[in-house]
């Protein structure tokens, strides 16, 4: 699929990410410290939120990159909404959009656009509790007794793309919501730095669902 594309090669040193955020973001806040620390050999060029009261935007602002409010209310469609924020990380020349904690579907037009440059954190292990912006309340609910995170690439379809990397966290007994939900983030920082990181080293080959990672190269 097209994420072969960005295997094997760098476009362009460090890589440019786009950041796409709803909420606290703390997915971004790692990022933003890892880059800091020279942690992670990337520069964050554009941080998209789409609601005016996310946390994550006086992370952005505090750690001195780009930030850009997109609100639906702002736009006749979701699909406009989108061009836009396509048309602003192109112009960032973003290589790599990471969505980190960003709470909408995105679109076709969107997802072929930045084919295969595309990834997503979601709190579970797909493709349980797929689709839900509750997996973590929804995994304990269910009595899993193993639940975790996923770093997947995005194609059209809601959490079902070919998967790069997850880690397991174990359900306590008498966890509760909040508990679990901070041993997963943890989790999710952890994976999702190293994504970014194998993806900007062209160690990551998509083989229709399966991701290859080549740590010889
Ligand atoms: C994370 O749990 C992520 O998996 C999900 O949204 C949450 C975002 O958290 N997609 P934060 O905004 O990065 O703190």
């Amino acid at each position: 699929m097209q994420a072969a594309e960005l295997s094997g090669q760098r476009r362009s040193d460090p890589m440019r990410l786009g950041v796409l955020v709803s909420g606290r973001g703390t997915n971004l806040q790692a990022i933003l410290d890892a880059v800091a620390a020279g942690e992670l050999r990337a520069e964050v060029a554009l941080v998209v939120c789409n609601h005016a009261d996310a946390e994550a935007i006086a992370r952005a602002e505090a750690g001195g990159v780009p930030v850009e409010l997109h609100t639906a209310a702002a736009y006749p469609s979701r699909r406009a909404q989108q061009e836009a924020i396509a048309g602003r990380l192109a112009e960032e020349g973003v290589e790599l959009v990471v969505c980190a904690g960003w709470d909408r579907v995105l679109t076709g037009q969107f997802v072929e656009r930045f084919g295969g440059r595309i990834i997503n954190i979601h709190p579970s292990l797909l493709p349980a509790f797929a689709g839900s912006l509750h997996a973590i309340e929804e995994a304990l609910k269910y009595g899993v007794k193993i639940t975790g995170c996923t770093v997947h690439f995005v194609t059209e379809k809601v959490d079902t793309g070919p998967i790069l990397l997850q880690a397991a966290v174990p359900v306590l007994e008498g966890d509760t919501a909040d508990a679990l939900a901070e041993r997963i983030h943890k989790q999710e920082h952890r994976i999702l730095l190293e994504a970014i990181r194998l993806i900007g080293d062209g160690k990551v080959e998509v083989q229709g669902r399966t991701v290859k990672i080549n740590c010889s190269m």
